[in-house]
């Protein structure tokens, strides 16, 4: 897939639902459609991969009956969307580990998977039970035996699944909703010269306008990867 590679950390529902006087879990229920109004935007953004962080493996130690909500919400989400997703080309795939994820979500995962195989307008990549530290040293153990590794190889072995054996690219922009600037073990390695966009918006509110707004800062960045202008560099 050709485009920019964004990656969304979706953060401040528990805050949002506070504020309207409602429980966590009901930002959640709404941070679910802010989802769906990204992935509808982001083609038309010059968007081609999309990575959201739904949960990460330190979510775990969440209260049981938050991880369950969010558990049934991303199953949900599969199940609902993926006719949505294969009518408008829009490939799904999941980072992160699976052991830990339930059946039912699993059996959803790998049917939304299978079945936007071949979409190729968007690739949105949704990480469940995600940690980017222990992506990094799963690659390393699994190249344990390998004699020369190089950055190519280990991008695309930390990239690998049942259906990609290429790297998804590093990430151009990581975009951050809610009003904390960190990154939360969030993919540290593809990130390594993403721009960093944070945003006070809370992720239930955050909508096209907004995506939008992140993209054309994204352009107006002066992007060197390390290296000086060209044009000062013929002048010097
Ligand atoms: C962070 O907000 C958000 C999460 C831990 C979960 C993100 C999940 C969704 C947006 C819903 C389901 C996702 C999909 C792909 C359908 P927080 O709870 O940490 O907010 P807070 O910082 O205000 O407490």
């Amino acid at each position: 897939v050709q485009g920019l590679h964004v990656g969304i950390i979706m953060d401040g529902n528990g805050r949002w639902a506070a504020a309207q006087g409602w429980q966590r879990v009901a930002g959640h229920k709404r941070g679910a459609q802010s989802v769906r109004r990204v992935v509808e935007a982001a083609p038309d953004l010059g968007i081609g991969t999309l990575t959201l962080y739904a949960f990460s493996s330190d979510n775990w130690q969440r209260p049981e009956r938050e991880v369950s909500v969010l558990m049934s919400l991303l199953k949900r989400y599969l199940q609902s969307e993926t006719a949505n997703c294969v009518a408008n080309g829009v490939r799904i795939s999941i980072i992160g580990r699976r052991d830990r994820l339930d059946p039912a979500l699993l059996s959803a995962i790998t049917a939304a998977e299978d079945a936007t195989l071949h979409c190729t307008t968007l690739h949105l990549r949704l990480a469940i039970d995600y940690s980017a530290r222990d992506a990094i040293v799963r690659a390393a153990q699994s190249l344990a035996n390998c004699k020369l590794i190089t950055r190519d190889l280990f991008a695309d072995v930390l990239a690998r699944d049942k259906h990609d054996l290429r790297s998804a690219g590093d990430v151009d922009l990581i975009i951050r909703t809610g009003g904390e600037q960190r990154l939360s073990d969030f993919l540290l390695w593809e990130s390594a010269y993403a721009e960093l966009y944070f945003t006070n918006r809370m992720w239930p509110e955050f909508g096209a306008k907004d995506l939008s707004d992140a993209i054309v800062a994204l352009h107006s960045r002066d992007r060197r990867f390390g290296r000086v202008e060209t044009t000062a560099a013929a002048a010097s």
